[in-house]
């Protein structure tokens, strides 16, 4: 398949541009699904674990089947960045949503998504198969190594963070508790800052506007979600911890 440069272009401008207005239009409520949801008028809904795994799948299958269609052999650091962003929505597909204890989805919240990550998922492995120019130099650079490095950092800090928001529930139950641990001793949003790092480090390791138009909008969509993650627990627990913050450690 040739680059279509244009598209590519089209696309990444347009997802910024969905960062920015879902900034805008959500300042005072959150999408709606979690401890957002609004409750009235009733959503059709969808088990949690079917709609992670529904909704995520098409970012790691888009990229998969562009594979198959010709493109140039490649340097392994072209492979290992594609491969980076698979690793993740495979996570996300098949481990993330088997082991959500999360509450029911909304049914157009989860269609969105989809949705975006097919578009995500294309603009992605479409940019990184067919048009970026990564020669062998280029895993020796420094913004690749460095990219790459803050990527499985956030990664590390996004998984266990989940894991310790999960840990707090029992299987059935459906209440918040105050998480502790890791990240959470300093910022509410534990979990979002290490999936913002990962996808600024992405950027970084492809020096692409298709991952910087991702990392923006990872930021303007779940960063204000972190902001209220925070005023919920701090209005729901009277001894939430004073010091810690919603999203940067000591300082926001
Ligand atoms: N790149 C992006 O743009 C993007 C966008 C959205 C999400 N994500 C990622 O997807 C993952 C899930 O996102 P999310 O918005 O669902 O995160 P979340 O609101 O922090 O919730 C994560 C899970 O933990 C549960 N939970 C959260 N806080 C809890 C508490 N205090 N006590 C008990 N259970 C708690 C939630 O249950 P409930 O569902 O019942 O609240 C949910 O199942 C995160 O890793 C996030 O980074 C990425």
């Amino acid at each position: 398949m040739r680059c279509h440069g244009d598209l590519v272009n089209c696309l990444s401008c347009g997802i910024i541009l969905i960062g920015l207005w879902h900034f805008v239009h959500h300042r005072k409520t959150q999408t709606s699904y979690g401890r957002h949801m609004v409750v009235s008028p009733p959503a059709r809904t969808v088990p949690a674990r079917l709609a992670w795994f529904l909704q995520e799948m098409p970012a790691l299958l888009i990229p998969l089947l562009l594979t198959l269609t010709p493109h140039k052999p490649s340097s392994v650091g072209k492979y290992l960045l594609l491969g980076t962003f698979c690793t993740h929505y495979f996570l996300r597909t098949f481990v993330y949503s088997l082991l959500t204890r999360g509450k029911p989805f909304p049914l157009g919240v989860m269609v969105a998504a989809g949705f975006f990550c097919s578009l995500n998922g294309f603009l992605q492995g479409h940019y990184l198969l067919h048009c970026a120019q990564f020669d062998d130099e280029w895993s020796a650079d420094y913004r690749y190594k460095t990219g790459l490095v803050l990527f499985y950092v956030g990664m590390a800090i996004n998984i266990h963070s989940d894991h310790i928001l999960r840990k707090l529930r029992k299987p059935g139950e459906v209440i918040y508790k105050i998480p502790t641990g890791g990240l959470f001793e300093y910022v509410s949003g534990a979990n979002y800052l290490g999936e913002i790092v990962e996808w600024f480090g992405f950027a970084v390791a492809t020096w692409s506007l298709p991952a910087l138009s991702f990392a923006l909008f990872s930021l303007s969509f779940i960063g204000p979600r972190a902001y209220y993650h925070h005023r919920f627990y701090q209005e729901k627990f009277k001894d939430y911890p004073k010091l810690r913050k919603a999203l940067i450690p000591f300082i926001f």
